[in-house]
């Protein structure tokens, strides 16, 4: 059972639309990721997400409107919705969802990642007991 701590596992990669699984339990993954710019509209047939802003802000559009993120936020995107994030500058977040859940939802495209990589408690500077 090794801490993990946020500023530390985002200070160890610098990479944008590239999920990171830095914890996993009961099937679901807590993933981090780097994001600058407009991602692509997909939704995800199965998965609700959750999106928690760690630092910056986030717009989460929808097709009738636009939720706004600001560090410490929480969003639940339920399943089958279409989203698209966009971030003007680059946003820090923190994604819980089911393992194998797709980032790209139902749309497969340069941005998807079919294998996150993982940031191991071990590997990010600053972690430990
Ligand atoms: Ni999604």
């Amino acid at each position: 059972m090794d801490r993990v701590n946020l500023s530390s596992a985002f200070s160890s990669f610098d990479d944008q639309w590239s999920p990171k699984i830095i914890a996993e339990l009961n099937g679901q993954h807590v993933k981090i990721a780097k994001l600058l710019g407009e991602f692509v509209w997909h939704h995800h047939d199965s998965e609700d997400e959750l999106f928690l802003v760690h630092r910056g802000r986030l717009r989460m559009e929808f097709r009738d409107r636009t939720v706004v993120l600001e560090a410490g936020d929480l969003l639940v995107v339920p399943r089958g919705v279409e989203h698209r994030p966009v971030a003007a500058e680059e946003v820090e977040l923190v994604l819980f969802e089911p393992a194998g859940t797709l980032n790209t939802g139902n749309v497969l495209n340069e941005r998807t990642v079919e294998e996150p990589g993982r940031l191991f408690p071990g590997s990010i500077a600053g972690t430990g007991s």
